[in-house]
């Protein structure tokens, strides 16, 4: 019995697949390559001293993955697979729309017509936007996110819970906050393409003289030190999460089951937290300079991640610090291999 991991070369992906070889799964992955590299593979491979089997090409062509569940008994699926830039999904709405959604049905129609269970799905806690409350737990009100790409989750959710109530399988949904940090081995981490978006990979690339300061965006929030909240979870910890919620759905005995968690740390740093605590776990520098806040962008976000602690024996056990330790040394990995 397999378990077909989508994307499973991307930044979660790859770590997610290297949790289940640690738990003896035997994965499959599909991955087109748009967001990731082959060497990847390779370095999974070293890690794990498994090779999975791998499959090229985009989950849009349907006949291609039809092969793949012919040729292989597959007994669940863990869906990375997606477009994820914010910004650019605002510009391209339709290509996010087609990308994301079109590839998680052609995979939800294979479950449905092969009799196949165990579904899980990378959400994000975008789907809550700004929540009124913080901590925020799982019956936290969800909101209309603002971009296209937090739409496509949103939509993703509603698909799935339509799926699992309708055709009684069992799915669970996970809400990633923040997700930082790169593999103990420096193998795998977040592969930067173009300039990064997301805090921790800028500040990466700052702090490397890749680029000259980081832009702090906003310093005029209702926070302690006026810069954003958010909870950052250390990339590992989320992966391990994963091989808890696949393996709570393996094992149930239910037929039907619609699972949620929100996987984050429990705990709220803010933008300046996360720059000082970069320093002083790496040693390095990393030039800021405050700017206006950046369009579409919540003040404060940070998880009651407690459902996932009771119901999947899984917490957040790396801090802020060891996982910034992760992404330097990523970085210099990534460094060495450029040259
Ligand atoms: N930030 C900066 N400078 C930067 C980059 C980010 O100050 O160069 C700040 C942002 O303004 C924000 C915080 O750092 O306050 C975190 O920003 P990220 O872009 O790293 O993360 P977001 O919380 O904005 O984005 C995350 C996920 C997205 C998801 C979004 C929904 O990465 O996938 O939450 O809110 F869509």
């Amino acid at each position: 019995m397999s378990i077909l991991v989508t994307g499973g070369l991307g930044y979660i992906g790859s770590h997610t697949v290297v949790e289940l070889i640690n738990h003896n799964f035997d994965v499959i992955i599909v991955d087109d390559l748009s967001n990731s590299e082959k060497f990847i593979l390779d370095n999974i491979e070293e890690i794990t001293g498994k090779r999975p089997i791998f499959y090229p090409f985009d989950l849009r062509r349907k006949e291609l993955l039809k092969q793949v569940f012919d040729a292989h008994d597959i007994e669940g699926c863990i869906n990375f697979a997606a477009s994820k830039a914010v910004g650019e999904s605002m510009v391209k709405p339709l290509d996010y729309y087609e990308n994301n959604l079109f590839s998680l049905i052609n995979v939800l129609q294979e479950f449905k017509e092969r009799n196949i269970s165990n579904f899980i799905f990378s959400s994000s806690c975008t789907v809550y936007g700004q929540a009124d409350q913080m901590p925020i737990d799982e019956n936290t009100p969800l909101k209309e996110p603002e971009s296209t790409y937090g739409k496509t989750k949103s939509f993703g959710e509603d698909i799935l819970k339509d799926f699992s109530k309708a055709y009684n399988k069992r799915v669970s949904l996970l809400r990633y906050f923040n997700p930082i940090g790169a593999h103990p081995s420096a193998l795998l981490g977040e592969l930067p393409i173009g300039i990064p978006n997301n805090l921790v990979p800028y500040v990466m690339q700052t702090a490397a003289g890749i680029r000259e300061k980081l832009s702090v965006w906003g310093d005029d929030y209702p926070t302690e030190d006026g810069t954003a909240v958010r909870d950052y979870i250390y990339v590992v910890d989320l992966a391990k999460a994963h091989v808890a919620a696949l393996q709570k759905l393996i094992h149930s005995d239910e037929e039907t089951v619609l699972d949620i968690y929100n996987l984050g740390t429990g705990k709220g740093s803010s933008v300046l937290e996360v720059v000082k605590a970069f320093e002083l776990a790496n040693d390095v520098a990393v030039p800021y300079q405050i700017c206006p806040r950046r369009e579409g962008d919540i003040t404060i976000a940070y998880a009651n991640a407690d459902k996932a602690e009771k119901e999947l024996n899984w917490k957040a056990e790396t801090t802020l610090e060891e996982a910034l330790k992760t992404t330097w040394e990523w970085q210099k990995y990534l460094k060495d291999r450029n040259n």
